[in-house]
């Protein structure tokens, strides 16, 4: 282990650094061919992995303080109310490993009643983690802290140094959501793999009234329609175009048969996006679709948990069950 020195008020402290691995790095060519790809198809869309550049995530962390977007306060409510019979029902795992770990918070509201020993913060990129990992690591000595930057919606694989013994994946704020459901299977099949012989702790959003999902999409103060048309500034970075944002509108709904919220971003006139060896025509009110978020109804959700190979399925919800935290066993 990594240790390196530090004054704690006046006293010389030994404190382990969190140790920290990228894996597969996306080529920036692949990424480019990728994008265009998606940009030329009929019609239009790119992933939505893409909104996260620096400024994207900060607008994510924006949109998860709007009153409108009730997913990150509902969970972290069920959370707070039932985190104890969470406990006492945990696979018998002492290793945490949190996918899209971010600035780890959720997690690390989880050490102390969960008993944790080694947590495993994954996430794109080991340059996001960093940071918080420095100070969890100070608040958290005695806790073996390893972040590991990787694709995971694409390629999930832990590096030995991950650890051996049971797991618990922890997959909040429904980021599941942004999968289709036969994504979500397959995804949660890999999962599996990961924590057998421990668990997965998981937050899903649920099928509710179509006017409180499009306002958490489509808030007032116009921070989700920020966080989609920033996706064009990244896209100029990663892939050489030229959009103009003026010519760009945010646009979200509700599709009650598929049960998802779609996010689009629509030409509000006739446009040519041009980039060194190319360009694409827009007309006026066409769409480049850039999110789905599925909403579940919490059966359908645990029967997909089922299928995907988890068993002992519990749930845990909110008074208006507009959130559904679900612990499996692996
Ligand atoms: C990250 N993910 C679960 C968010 C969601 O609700 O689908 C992303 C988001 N898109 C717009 N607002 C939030």
């Amino acid at each position: 282990m990594d240790e390196k020195r530090s004054q704690t008020s006046g006293l010389e402290a030994t404190v382990r650094s969190p140790r920290l691995i990228q894996i597969d790095r996306a080529e920036p060519a692949a990424v480019r061919a990728a994008l265009l790809d998606g940009l030329e198809a009929h019609p239009a869309r790119v992933s939505p992995k893409y909104l996260y550049d620096a400024l994207g995530s900060r607008l994510f962390a924006a949109i998860c303080e709007l009153p409108e977007y009730y997913p990150t306060r509902t969970e972290a409510a069920i959370f707070a109310r039932h985190v104890e019979e969470i406990a006492a029902r945990l696979p018998a795992a002492r290793t945490l490993v949190d996918l899209g770990a971010g600035n780890c918070e959720k997690a690390a509201r989880l050490f102390e009643p969960f008993g944790v020993r080694r947590y495993v913060a994954v996430d794109i990129s080991v340059d996001y983690l960093r940071h918080s990992l420095d100070l969890l690591q100070r608040r958290h000595p005695a806790i073996e802290t390893i972040g590991v930057g990787m694709d995971f919606s694409t390629h999930l694989s832990l590096p030995d140094e991950a650890g051996e013994g049971p797991r618990l994946v922890f997959y909040p704020g429904s980021s599941i959501g942004n999968f289709s459901p036969e994504e979500a299977e397959r995804f949660l099949r890999v999962v599996h793999g990961v924590c057998k012989g421990g668990g997965l702790l998981i937050g899903v959003d649920l099928v509710k009234p179509a006017e409180v999902l499009e306002s958490a999409y489509d808030d007032p103060l116009g921070v989700t329609a920020a966080f989609n048309r920033n996706l064009l500034l990244h896209l100029d970075r990663l892939a050489g175009t030229d959009f103009a944002l003026a010519d760009w509108r945010h646009v979200a709904f509700y599709d009650s048969e598929r049960l998802r919220i779609e996010m689009h971003l629509e030409a509000v006139r006739a446009v040519v996006v041009r980039w060194p060896e190319g360009e694409r025509r827009f007309a006026r009110g066409e769409r480049i679709h850039t999110e789905n978020s599925w909403k579940w109804r919490a059966e359908d959700f645990a029967a997909l948990l089922g299928r995907a190979g988890f068993s002992a399925i519990r749930r845990w919800s909110d008074e208006r069950g507009w959130f559904a935290v679900f612990l499996a066993q692996a």
